[in-house]
């Protein structure tokens, strides 16, 4: 069924996206899905549901499985047991990495990975045209939609008065943010995204928050971070992540006063 889907590996593939289903239910679907590591379960059993368009905040104590979880869902560790889908359709546990991520998942990690010496609109070409979706054409000149498309990602992560800047004069928060523009560039349907306030300035931390807040609705946004005030200010809905397992979901109030949550951030 699958092959019916997917086109082969390295073709060119710009419709791909379309068929990720999500009109009966998630975008991502993760269904008593089990990790084990030299017999320790870093994640037990756990389901969790991911809607289209939706920014969730994942939280837990170190070790709860929240990287784990990342790493599943990104093709780098295979479940021993568990269903993970993408849409209706697309089992992820069929898919390599690099196939999960040509299908439309990317993933922000920590630390910024920008190239100092390409300045930010250099940047963001580069990571149109090394999109795995489509046909190498790094040499091509880009066409008027490809410079509106870096134009519009540049305003989103507000680096536009800075486009023919090198990326090393940046900020480590600017980096952070044009990191994530590279991601855009490849019109994610999900991004995973791993403690992105680490070391960024108060106010670079309220900018991530208004530009995490409005990628939702176009992008389902799954946001790991332990800085609870930051939570709040992006939150809908919070997963708490505890030994492997989804403890308890809800608003950030609920979840702050679920005396399980409580417990497991008090009792250690
Ligand atoms: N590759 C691995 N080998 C052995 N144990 C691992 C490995 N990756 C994670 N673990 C263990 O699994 C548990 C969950 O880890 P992790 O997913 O990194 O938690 P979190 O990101 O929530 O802090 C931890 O106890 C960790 O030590
Ligand atoms: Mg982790």
């Amino acid at each position: 069924m699958m092959s019916q889907i997917l086109a082969p590996k390295g073709a060119a593939s710009p419709q791909f996206h379309d068929f990720v289903d999500t009109r009966h239910g998630p975008i991502l679907y993760l269904e008593d899905v089990s990790v084990s590591f030299d017999g320790f379960r870093a994640l037990n059993h756990l389901s969790l549901y991911i809607d289209a368009g939706e920014l969730r905040c994942l939280i837990g104590p170190n070790g709860a499985g929240k990287t784990t979880l990342m790493d599943v869902i990104t093709g780098k560790t295979r479940p021993d047991s568990g269903e993970v889908f993408f849409g209706q359709t697309i089992d992820l546990l069929k898919l390599d990495e690099p196939a999960i991520a040509q299908a439309g998942i990317c993933r922000k990690f920590q630390k910024p990975s920008v190239f100092d010496a390409l300045t930010v609109f250099e940047n963001l070409e580069l990571a149109l045209k090394t999109d795995k979706r489509t046909w190498p054409t790094l040499f091509s000149k880009l066409n008027g939609e490809q410079r509106d498309r870096i134009q519009e990602v540049m305003l989103l992560i507000g680096l536009a008065g800075l486009k023919n800047q090198p990326a090393g004069i940046l900020s480590h928060g600017q980096k952070q943010w044009l990191e994530i523009g590279m991601l855009l560039m490849q019109e994610p349907k999900v991004m995973l995204v791993d403690e992105p306030i680490a070391g960024m300035t108060h106010q670079e931390v309220e900018r991530t928050a208004e530009l995490l807040l409005s990628l939702q609705g176009k992008h389902s946004i799954v946001v790991v971070e332990h800085d609870m005030e930051f939570v709040r200010s992006i939150a809908r809905k919070v997963t708490v992540l505890h030994e492997g397992s989804v403890l308890t979901e809800g608003s950030m109030d609920e979840v702050q006063n679920d005396p399980r949550v409580i417990q497991v951030y008090l009792g250690g």
